[in-house]
């Protein structure tokens, strides 16, 4: 086991005071500000995003933060694992300035009715099935945005219409900020790396693999010369059949930009899934053609 001592933690800082006033002794020496929002029960995915930070800033902040407006009323808020010490450890390692985890009634202060509108890209896949998710995701990253004045902010392409939705964000309100997309982390056997896996039994698990295996099954059609997204669907359909999973919430071919679904392949296109494992809902995606 390897044990971190207390002095190479990074700093916890949990009011937006204590923030502003890191953020602008870094800003005023000049240092490159990287920002990397996470909602805790780190792995390896949330990792590389803080290895990026490192590679191109001289100064790094986390966040953790578990944020309730982006849950629907029957998703899984109150099961959400909660793993400050451990995230704090392994941000330990990775040497991040401080770590900036809000209690809940700072972000939303009594009274709070603010939000932000997301744009037209938040609509469809994951729009459609949680209604509200992006307006949750926006609003707190518009605040982490503005508690944590950074120059680049890192985002996985795991989430890859949340990552176009806070860059549409980001050019639309004119924000001072880069977005930074940061490659897929995933398992040896191609899951993605996922803090809702956790959720999974041994046979979910096994099962959780028709995600990954119907989106490189997609590219392998598509490698052997298969344009018509229809087919490429109904190969994809029957990972998900065989694998035992019925709860499908969409499997799509869409336009990387837009995320309109296209007829064929005919350029670069994203292959975007969303399932029910058991009572875990996962998500996956990949870039084809
Ligand atoms: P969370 O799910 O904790 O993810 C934090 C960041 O880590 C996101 O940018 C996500 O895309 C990235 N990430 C997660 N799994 C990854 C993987 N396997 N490979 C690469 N990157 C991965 O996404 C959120 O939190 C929240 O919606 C948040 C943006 C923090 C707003 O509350």
């Amino acid at each position: 086991m390897l044990l971190v001592s207390e002095s190479l933690m990074p700093e916890l800082v949990t009011t937006a005071k204590e923030a502003m006033q890191r953020i602008t002794q870094a800003r005023s020496s000049g240092e490159t500000i990287g920002l990397i929002p996470t909602m805790g029960a780190l792995h390896d995915g949330h990792l590389s995003l803080v290895q990026a930070a490192k590679a191109e800033c001289l100064f790094t902040v986390a966040t953790i933060f578990v944020n309730p407006t982006q849950f629907g009323p029957d998703e899984d808020l109150d099961q959400y694992p909660r793993t400050l010490e451990q995230d704090m450890e392994a941000l330990a390692a990775h040497d991040v300035d401080f770590v900036f985890s809000p209690n809940a009634s700072e972000v939303y202060p009594s009274g709070f009715s603010t939000y932000v509108d997301p744009p037209d890209v938040a609509k469809p896949l994951e729009g459609e099935y949680r209604p509200g998710h992006f307006r949750g995701v926006c609003t707190v990253v518009l605040k982490l945005f503005n508690l944590v004045p950074a120059d680049i902010a890192y985002f996985g392409e795991k989430d890859y219409q949340q990552l176009l939705v806070i860059r549409h964000m980001a050019r639309d309100l004119n924000l001072p900020i880069e977005i930074r997309p940061c490659a897929t982390v995933r398992e040896p056997d191609g899951l993605a790396m996922s803090s809702r896996n956790a959720y999974l039994s041994d046979d979910e698990r096994r099962q959780a693999l028709a995600l990954s295996d119907s989106l490189a099954l997609a590219n392998d059609l598509v490698a052997n010369g298969e344009t018509r997204s229809a087919s490429i669907l109904d190969e994809m359909k029957r990972v998900f059949k065989k694998a035992g999973i019925e709860n499908i919430d969409y499997i799509a071919l869409a336009d990387p930009d837009t995320l309109q679904d296209v007829p064929a392949i005919t350029q670069p296109t994203q292959a975007l899934v969303a399932a029910h494992v058991g009572n875990t809902r996962l998500i996956d995606n990949r870039r084809i053609g």
